[in-house]
């Protein structure tokens, strides 16, 4: 596959014309290559609709046991670039060298990643095989060899989440499965500091009530609603 003629740099990620980020976001995917318009199209095609809860159409549901967000629009499904990027430069200064996006989507963490932290290596999982596919194949005509998403479902028994600097969850599905992964990462802790940047409503409240304890909230960005905290040091056992 021919590589992308093209050198990422800071100046793709920051909105420096004001646009809408979502505006911004989708000028970019076009720019990289991304056809996530197409994708998510044909995922509709044969899937039902996150928000339909009666199937008139004979269509199946894209996974049990957990949400896929089939048919929200692309731009929704998606953390802006310029969000991510300002989030991921608040870390400038700190040993990072591994990220992982649980439910990475197209993989756009991994390619802001890439700007600000080359040497870093990113792991995307992501349950939808399409996404995964055009995500790879971005990541691949970008070169960036260190980057990688991998078609996993994060619930399942078995899934074992590496050792990371930083964690990105944007609400990939239902609360107690953010809550499942969220316990995941707590026990992850061992040694290194480790930084979790979340977005979206439910992680947010997760964030808030039932892991307040072990999170320390470290920055969060109004326009774009994230938040990044760091593991407190534990005294006694984890216990949430
Ligand atoms: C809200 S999107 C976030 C995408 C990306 N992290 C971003 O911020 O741009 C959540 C993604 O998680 C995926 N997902 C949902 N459940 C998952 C699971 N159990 N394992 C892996 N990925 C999952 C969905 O298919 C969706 O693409």
């Amino acid at each position: 596959m021919k590589s992308l003629e093209l050198t990422l740099s800071s100046e793709y990620f920051v909105n420096n014309e004001n646009l809408r980020p979502r505006e911004h976001a989708k000028r970019l995917d076009r720019i990289l290559g991304y056809k996530v318009s197409k994708t998510e199209e044909k995922l509709l095609q044969k899937y039902v609709a996150y928000n339909c809860s009666i199937d008139i159409s004979n269509k199946k549901q894209h996974y049990e046991g957990t949400q896929a967000w089939v048919g929200l629009d692309p731009q929704v499904l998606q953390t802006p670039y310029c969000h991510i990027y300002e989030a991921l430069a608040f870390l400038i200064g700190h040993k990072i060298e591994h990220v992982v996006d649980i439910g990475a989507g197209y993989g756009r963490v991994g390619i802001v990643l890439n700007t600000l932290f080359p040497q870093a290596m990113f792991t995307g999982y992501e349950v939808v095989k399409r996404r995964q596919f055009e995500g790879n194949k971005v990541l691949k005509k970008l070169n960036l060899t260190n980057a990688k998403i991998y078609r996993v479902n994060v619930l399942d028994i078995g899934f074992e989440l590496p050792a990371a600097d930083v964690y990105f969850l944007y609400d990939f599905s239902e609360q107690e499965d953010i809550s499942f992964i969220l316990n995941l990462i707590s026990h992850c802790v061992k040694k290194r500091k480790i930084w979790l940047v979340v977005k979206g409503d439910r992680v947010t409240y997760l964030m808030r009530n039932c892991f307040r304890q072990y999170w320390h909230s470290e920055k969060k960005f109004k326009d774009s609603g994230i938040e990044i905290l760091s593991f407190k040091k534990l005294t006694g056992g984890l216990n949430v």
